[in-house]
């Protein structure tokens, strides 16, 4: 029998070995999430119920492959995504399957769930504009369309548009105004690029701070992961960091949730509902919260105190399926803009 870490080397290995299917003390979890906190709350649930939960974790454009190739024989109950345009994709691909649960309808907002309840968002993360307070007192930032403007040439740090929080984010832009503006959004955002884009989004907060540019678009979390790291190094440049919320007068900013879905074959299925209501729990939310910087997706749970201290927001109320249905518009216009 499998066992959590293991699997990831052993699914090389052996690739027609498979969990035990259809064993109802157990639930196959195939997420894209690798932090701690997830270890951590699989485990708690565990302890629970007395349901082993076994993880193998993969990019998610690899795990919807293998979902894909395997099928009805996959193992898989659960695919857990940093990004709710993969969970709609997976839908659409036929991958997932409705689930019903009035616990997690009562502590999810219908903004952070999918409409036809394939999935369900887990955590929120906001994208924002940060500074350098040292140098920078962020009073030129309004929006993200005012980021193309000649007061930002040559100022902007962001990652490379193959990352998929910057085609959730583009995708988010088409949704409001359309593709051609959307377009000449990233040409205007590539122009006033301080470089060409390079490195994850801490990358961007490590370069801003090192004077490389003045202005970095990165996911919330981060920024308190710099803030509370225990490299001295991460620790200085997060305390130079401030974080700006984009579109406050407007729509608001612009958020993604890592979700869940049950797939279409979940042998486990009951199981698998299971653990998705566990981890909208309060309990289970709080954990979220507190080890990853996350904002919980239930109103009910505090924020830790270093996410806390960044101010409240106010959030894009976009519907997310639109983040999918978009994808493939934004990655076009990025290649078109040459976003690299
Ligand atoms: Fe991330």
């Amino acid at each position: 029998m499998f066992r959590r870490y293991g699997i990831l080397i052993m699914m090389f290995i052996a690739t027609s070995f498979v969990f035990a299917q259809g064993n109802s003390e157990s639930v196959n979890v195939y997420t894209h999430r690798h932090y701690e906190a997830d270890a951590a709350l699989f485990k708690q649930f565990e302890a629970e119920t007395g349901i082993s939960v076994n993880v193998v974790t993969a990019g998610a454009d690899e795990l919807i492959q293998r979902l894909s190739q395997e099928g009805k024989l996959s193992p898989a109950d659960i695919l857990i995504t940093a990004d709710a345009g993969r969970l709609e994709y997976a839908k659409e691909l036929g991958l997932l399957r409705q689930f019903n649960s009035a616990n997690i309808q009562s502590a999810v907002p219908a903004a952070y769930r999918d409409s036809e309840g394939y999935w369900t968002g887990l955590t929120l993360r906001g994208r924002v504009v940060v500074y350098d307070a040292t140098r920078n007192d962020g009073s030129r930032l309004s929006t993200y369309e005012a980021l193309v403007d000649d007061d930002f040439a040559d100022s902007l740090l962001v990652r490379s548009s193959a990352n998929i929080y910057n085609q959730s984010l583009l995708a988010s832009l088409i949704a409001h105004h359309g593709a051609a503006r959307a377009e000449s959004w990233a040409a205007g955002i590539v122009a006033n690029m301080a470089r060409a884009p390079q490195g994850n989004d801490r990358d961007q907060m490590k370069a801003l701070v090192a004077g490389d540019g003045d202005y970095a678009i990165v996911n919330t979390y981060y920024v308190g992961l710099l803030q509370t790291s225990n490299n001295p190094q991460e620790q200085e440049v997060g305390s130079r960091i401030k974080v700006f919320f984009p579109n406050q007068e407007g729509r608001g900013t612009h958020v993604n949730v890592s979700g869940a879905g049950i797939t279409a074959n979940a042998p486990n299925q009951e199981n698998a509902v299971k653990l998705l209501e566990f981890l909208v729990t309060k309990q289970a939310q709080e954990v979220f919260a507190k080890t990853n910087f996350e904002y919980p997706v239930r109103d009910d749970v505090a924020l830790h105190p270093v996410v806390a201290a960044w101010g409240e927001f106010k959030a894009d109320d976009l519907n997310l399926s639109f983040l999918g249905e978009y994808n493939t518009e934004a990655v076009k216009i990025f290649d078109k803009t040459g976003w690299k």
